[in-house]
């Protein structure tokens, strides 16, 4: 028999009994059914499912798609179906809402298949994105009248994160860091440091890693070279660290503040060989203190070497030379607003910050009178963090603020401004002060005192701010005013 012959016999075969498909186009607004009154409806759909499939399209942006089925009631109101339609509700970043309709090419003659078993059908559509929560609605049409019960169906589906096998190829996620393996690894080296190790990503940089044990017990900036390497840093901590969680946060160009964190564990260091010294223990000590020796001199050359060069940014790991308390009101954004600016003290201003929220358990012994009087002593500048700052989305990333900002210990800021104003009123010099804000915010009332203070605007002011930071001015004598109420 010829081709022809062949399709010939098919397409008569395929007129004695047409199958029902569908064809599907996108319809936001309501259907046309809607406007006119239907004495019969068909019953409603069963099974609707929603999964994700990979779209083979385009190779750069891996496309994910929505495979929507339903299968059909098997009753005698399926010979008035027309059509289904789905909607679809995504609420992540962005809300969206998009409908599609489905026709069936064929009025249903039967209400199951010929070949047995219900209508099944499925259409493959609806662009997925990471970490978002659909609504998936379907109704049958001709639709329920007004005032009667529609016949429809929904189900809920919750996309994947960036980090999953499949949602990972996605741009927005490539983009922020999905595909970046930093291998992080962690380990206790004695009861204040931590060793942390991680595989620099090509995207960028900058990287913050946080020790975590239920509250923030350290954390570090850094700034590493040549991606991707292996990084290496010691972070100070303040608690047990056995068991805590390392969380690196990356800062890419591609995706800034938003880039995918990513966690690790501290385990303990393993203990280097104490056995195998054992016989050996003199021999081994000159030979480490001729290689300390060498050593030093070698660090000592790079040091001079590496002085010149990185001036302009200095990183974490040199001697800070300011010693700076950072108070501020608790209902500041911390992560936002505070671990930016501490951030900026240490990478900017070469200082060493001391924060509240770091010294809980200091604070919890002394009182918090007594450990802000010592403070105050100990250190070079008390500066007053002000901001107006405080409806953005404030994350918890640095960890503690859980529930209401106040019901976590005391507030020190009130307690810190007494101190300033005992200070005002004896005419104990001021320079020690300094107040600094984000954004034009204006120094509330009860706290008006702190405007004999010299002020900075960040960023704006920051290089004059980093050089007033090194300067002892004389105090500012004639300038006091009586707003110290408290
Ligand atoms: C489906 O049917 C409706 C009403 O008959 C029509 O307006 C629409 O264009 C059809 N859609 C497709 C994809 O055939
Ligand atoms: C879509 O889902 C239906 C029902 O589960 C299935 O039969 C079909 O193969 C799926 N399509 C794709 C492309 O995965
Ligand atoms: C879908 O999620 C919403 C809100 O979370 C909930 O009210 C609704 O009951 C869920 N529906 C289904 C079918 O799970
Ligand atoms: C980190 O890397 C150094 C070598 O660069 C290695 O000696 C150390 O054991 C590593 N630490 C961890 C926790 O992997
Ligand atoms: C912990 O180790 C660091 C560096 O390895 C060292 O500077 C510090 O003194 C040690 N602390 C204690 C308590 O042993």
């Amino acid at each position: 028999m010829s081709p022809v012959l062949l399709s010939l016999a098919a397409l008569c075969w395929g007129a004695v009994s047409p199958e029902p498909t569908i064809q599907c186009d996108s319809e936001p607004g309501p259907s046309p059914e809607w406007m006119v009154r239907h004495t019969l409806t068909p019953g409603d759909l069963r099974d609707l499912q929603v999964e994700p499939v990979k779209s083979s399209a385009a190779m750069e942006d891996y496309s994910i798609l929505m495979n929507v089925s339903w299968r059909l009631r098997a009753d005698a109101s399926i010979r008035l179906l027309k059509a289904t339609k789905i909607c679809v509700t995504g609420k992540g970043d962005h809300q969206s809402y998009s409908c599609v309709r489905c026709n069936y090419t064929e009025a249903f003659q039967t209400q199951s298949r010929p070949s047995g078993g219900r209508w099944t059908f499925s259409y493959i559509g609806f662009p997925v994105e990471p970490s978002t929560l659909y609504f998936i609605g379907a109704h049958n049409i001709p639709n329920a009248n007004m005032n009667e019960d529609p016949p429809s169906m929904s189900v809920n589906f919750t996309s994947a994160g960036c980090l999953d096998h499949i949602m990972k190829y996605k741009k927005k996620c490539i983009e922020a860091g999905s595909l970046w393996d930093p291998d992080i690894t962690a380990c206790k080296k004695n009861e204040t440091t931590v060793e942390v190790n991680f595989t620099t990503s090509p995207l960028g940089n900058k990287y913050m890693a946080l020790i975590q044990n239920n509250i923030v017990i350290g954390f570090s900036y850094m700034l590493e070279n040549q991606p991707p390497t292996r990084a290496s840093v010691v972070i100070p901590v303040t608690g047990e660290s056995e068991g805590a969680v390392v969380q690196l946060t990356p800062y890419f160009h591609t995706c800034g503040n938003d880039c995918i964190r990513r966690k690790g564990t501290v385990v303990l260091c393993p203990q280097t060989g104490r056995s195998i010294l054992g016989g050996w223990l003199p021999l081994f000590l000159s030979a480490l203190l001729v290689a300390t020796w060498v050593l030093v001199v070698v660090i000592y050359l790079m040091w001079k070497h590496e002085r010149t060069k990185k001036a302009s940014f200095p990183t974490t790991t040199l001697l800070p030379l300011i010693k700076v308390l950072v108070v501020y009101p608790s209902e500041i954004c911390f992560h936002h607003t505070v671990c930016y600016f501490t951030e900026f003290l240490q990478n900017h201003c070469r200082s060493e910050v001391i924060l509240e929220e770091w010294q809980k358990k200091k604070i919890a012994e002394m009182g918090p009178v007594q450990w802000l009087t010592t403070q105050k002593k100990a250190v070079d500048k008390v500066i007053f963090l002000l901001s107006n700052d405080v409806s953005s989305s404030c994350d918890n990333t640095c960890g503690q603020r859980e529930g209401s900002p106040h019901e976590s210990s005391q507030d020190l800021f009130p307690l810190a401004f007494n101190l300033f104003c005992s200070d005002l009123r004896s005419q104990t010099p001021l320079d020690k002060y300094m107040v600094v804000y984000f954004r034009d915010a204006d120094i509330k009332d009860e706290y008006s005192a702190l405007s004999v203070c010299p002020k900075y605007h960040l960023m704006r002011d920051a290089a004059a701010f980093c050089t007033e930071l090194r300067v002892k001015q004389p105090g500012s004598g004639g300038k006091r005013l009586t707003a110290c109420f408290l």
